[in-house]
Parts: structure tokens; sequence; C-alpha cells
């Protein structure tokens, strides 16, 4: 072949380039969540879930800003092994996101599962005073407010003894509205938060699902782009 088209090159490092940007502001996030720690006391004991969610993500970033650099690089100094790099990289990722949505597909309900046991298992921190129990009555009264819903899983007398100091976003404003009810004096929303929860979780999920599907479809170009760079540069390596 006659040399590289400057056109692919240019597009290709221009998108590399985003791409290289974006795993910064990955990184960013990843030591933002490490830093807050949101939502962490709903589903954990100990934040093992939120540890691994800013692990993955840091090791996300990583990779992506890693490759976005090899494939800036490789078509700039149109440099075969980096190209190559590149595309070895991808491919290897694209296969192990594949197999990812597939053991998750197959082990959904299994995550369920252990959602719903985990939630069941913390209820009882509602009704107690020890400072692991009030970190987690400060999200579920965040989240309370935000979704209207009150109690984890039978509604306000989750909260027990602590009930009246925290109702406060627990109280149905709207007096004529139906899906309130009266509890030790207070008017309160009947929904328990663990529907909602799971409602949040589950969008979450189809969010991740979603991000991968576009994820993958920019793989494939990715990879298109890099080996048609590699096939037409000669034999230049470094
Ligand atoms: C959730 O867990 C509780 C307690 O372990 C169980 O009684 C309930 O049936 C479970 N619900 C679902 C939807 O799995």
């Amino acid at each position: 072949m006659a040399g590289v088209n400057s056109c692919i090159k240019y597009s290709f490092f221009v998108f590399n380039f985003f791409f290289w940007l974006c795993g910064i502001l990955i990184l960013g996030l990843a030591i933002w969540i490490r830093v807050n720690k949101p939502e962490k006391e709903f589903f954990s004991d100990d934040s093992v879930l939120s540890n691994a969610s800013g692990n993955t993500l840091i090791g996300v970033g990583s990779i992506i800003v890693i490759m976005g650099f090899l494939g800036c690089c490789g078509a700039m100094r149109e440099s075969r092994c980096m190209l190559l790099t590149f595309f070895i990289g991808l491919l290897l990722i694209l296969i192990l996101q594949i197999m990812t949505g597939i053991i998750g597909v197959t082990h959904k309900e299994q995550y369920e599962h252990f959602l719903n046991e985990t939630l069941h298992k913390n209820v009882h921190l509602l009704a107690k005073t020890d400072e692991k129990a009030k970190l987690f009555q400060k999200s579920l009264i965040i989240f309370q407010k935000q979704y209207k819903c009150c109690g984890l899983i039978d509604g306000a007398s989750d909260w027990g003894a602590n009930f009246q100091q925290n109702s406060e976003s627990c109280e149905c404003l709207d007096k004529t509205n139906s899906s309130c009810e009266t509890y030790e004096g207070k008017l309160v929303y009947k929904q328990a938060c663990i529907v909602h929860l799971k409602v949040l979780v589950r969008k979450q999920i189809m969010i991740t699902i979603g991000i991968a599907f576009g994820a993958a479809a920019f793989e494939v170009f990715g990879l298109i782009f890099s080996m048609v760079l590699f096939c037409q540069i000669g034999n230049k390596c470094i």
C-alpha cells in the first residue's frame, strides 16, 4: 500500500486523545469516590463494595489512559509495535468484556439475592446507637428525603426506639396523600425504602450494560482503525 492515509492517522490520533482524556477523568472520579464514599453503608458492613467500585474505576481509568497513550503515539510516530500492542490490548479488553457480560447475565439472580440479604441483614442498624449504625442511619435519612420513603424493610417501625429523633425525613408534607400513614403520632411515608433501593440498583445495572455496549462498539472501531493503520505503515517499529 502507498503510505499512510493522513485522514485516518489524524482521526485515530484525535479519537485516542479524547479517550486518554476520558481515562484521566475516570481516574479523577475514582479518587473522588475514594474520598466521599457515597451510599456505601446500604450495601455492606465494611465498605467492601465501595472499595471494589473505587478499585475497578482506578483499574479501568489506568487501562484507558495507557490505551489512549498507545493509540496517540502509535498513530503520530507511525509505530507498528505500538499499534499492534494497542490492537492486542483492545482485543483482550473486548473478550474480557464479553465474558464479564455473560457471567453477569447468568449470575443476575444471585446478585439480587445478595443485595436483598445484605439489606435485610443491615436493617437492625436503624434501631441501634453505635457509630456504624449512625453512619448507616445518616445515609438512609438522605435517601428517605429524596425518594419519599420511610424505614428500610417494613417502614417506620424499622427505626424502633430511634424513630422520634429521626422522623423528620420520614414525614409527609402533603396531608391528603394516600401514600402516607400515621405512626407514633406522626404522618409518615407508608412505603419502605427497599423498593426504591432495588429499583435504583437495577437502573444502575442497566446503565452499566448500556455503557458496556457503547464501549464495545467503540472498541470494534478502534480494532479496525488500528489494523488499517498497521497495514498502511511499512515495516517501521518504535
Ligand atoms: C429477601 O430476604 C428476606 C430475608 O432473608 C426473605 O425473607 C425475602 O423473601 C427475600 N426477598 C426476595 C425478593 O428475595
